[in-house]
């Protein structure tokens, strides 16, 4: 399929720090800028479930720009979720309120893995019409398209909810290594479709979410984990879009995680972008990593971190202004749209 778009966004502010290259200014967009936040998501999403809404592309193209009307970010994020392409290919799960995401029968053991299909093209036609529909409206600001990594979907897959220990995935891994690597490889493939459907409809960049990872040690990151997320990674790397890969409570991973084949590696906010950078290795640029309570501080706090985070991001090749991670529902919109212009301001080149 021939992406329909006419732009590829490679002169975007986002494409160009992703790529190490000069930017006009430091790009900047929020992760879950769009959602709770927001009191126009929270209006069009009123007796809609939340799958249900992803499946319907005029809400998610609407709910997608919500956030860059608002507050003149440098990019959009599909709305979606990671476990999107884990429903297409079969698996019984849904997004509770308040919850998170929750499978009706968790995969524990080697036949369960059969349960999650290889993931085709057409199970997820909806994201494909979305994404087009989606980059038409928005023009020249580029879109970010994503997938949850290998190891974060095995985390709700195994335990069927959230969790704050990932006892039963950990016991999976350590106890059954052929069946963690055996759903972890399928959830690999399923997210490389699924990438592939959002760069052929034309997304400029994607992001790989590894939110729970952080909850491994080095080495079982690198046994256990690493070859998965480096096969979707590097399985993209003919895709001509930047590649950016994400996690929380990283700071020990990261160099493992540079290695693993993005672009751009996400940062969240116990590590310095600096000390990050060092550790990531030469020739990729960050992602962060303001913390989202500081947006509750007064305002004065607010700039010094914000001034403090783009200094030590200039350590590194490029640097995409970001939080540590998502925008919590209960921060105030109009300060998320004031850090927009501050970081805009204060780093024009
Ligand atoms: O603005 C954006 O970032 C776009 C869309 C987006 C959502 N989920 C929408 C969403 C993205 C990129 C995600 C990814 C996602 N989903 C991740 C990785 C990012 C991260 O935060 O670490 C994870 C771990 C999930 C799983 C998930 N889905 C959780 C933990 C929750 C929150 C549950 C809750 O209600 O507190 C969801 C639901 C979800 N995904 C919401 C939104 C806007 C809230 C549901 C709603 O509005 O009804």
């Amino acid at each position: 399929m021939e992406p329909m778009t006419t732009t590829t966004h490679t002169d975007s502010a986002l494409v160009r720090a992703a790529r190490g290259e000069d930017a006009p200014h430091t790009p900047v967009w929020f992760m879950r800028q769009a959602g709770r936040s927001l009191p126009e998501y929270r209006e069009l999403r009123a007796g809609i479930g939340m799958l249900d809404t992803i499946r319907r592309p005029d809400l998610v193209a609407e709910i997608t720009l919500q956030p860059v009307r608002r507050h003149g970010v440098d990019a959009a994020i599909l709305f979606s979720d990671i476990v999107v392409p884990v429903a297409a290919a079969g698996v019984d799960v849904d997004i509770v309120a308040g919850t998170g995401p929750v499978v009706a029968e968790p995969i524990r053991a080697p036949q369960d893995v059969a349960r999650l299909r290889r993931l085709d093209p057409v199970d997820v036609s909806y994201v494909d019409e979305a994404v087009r529909l989606t980059t038409a409206a928005l023009g020249d600001t580029p879109l970010i398209g994503f997938a949850g990594a290998p190891f974060t979907l095995a985390s709700y897959l195994v335990e069927g909810g959230p969790s704050r220990t990932h006892a039963k995935t950990k016991a999976l891994m350590y106890g059954d290594p052929e069946t963690w690597h055996a759903l972890c490889a399928r959830l690999a493939e399923n997210a490389l479709t699924f990438l592939r459907v959002q760069i052929d409809a034309g997304v400029a960049a994607v992001q790989l979410f590894d939110s729970w990872v952080g909850a491994l040690s080095e080495a079982d990151y690198r046994r256990f984990v690493l070859p998965h997320s480096e096969r979707v990674l590097t399985g993209l790397a003919d895709a001509g879009v930047p590649r950016i890969h994400f996690g929380v409570g990283t700071g020990e991973l990261l160099g493992a995680m540079g290695e693993a084949g993005a672009d751009v590696v996400g940062v969240d906010w116990r590590t310095p972008l600096d000390v990050a950078t060092g550790r990531i290795g030469a020739g990729k640029s960050v992602q962060g990593n303001l913390d989202p309570t500081t947006l509750f501080a007064p305002w004065e706090v607010i700039e010094a971190e914000v001034r403090r985070v783009l200094d030590q991001g200039r350590a590194a090749p490029g640097h995409i202004f970001n939080l540590g991670h998502g925008v919590i529902p209960e921060t105030d919109p109009a300060v998320l749209t004031r850090v927009t212009e501050l970081v805009h301001t204060l780093s024009v080149r």
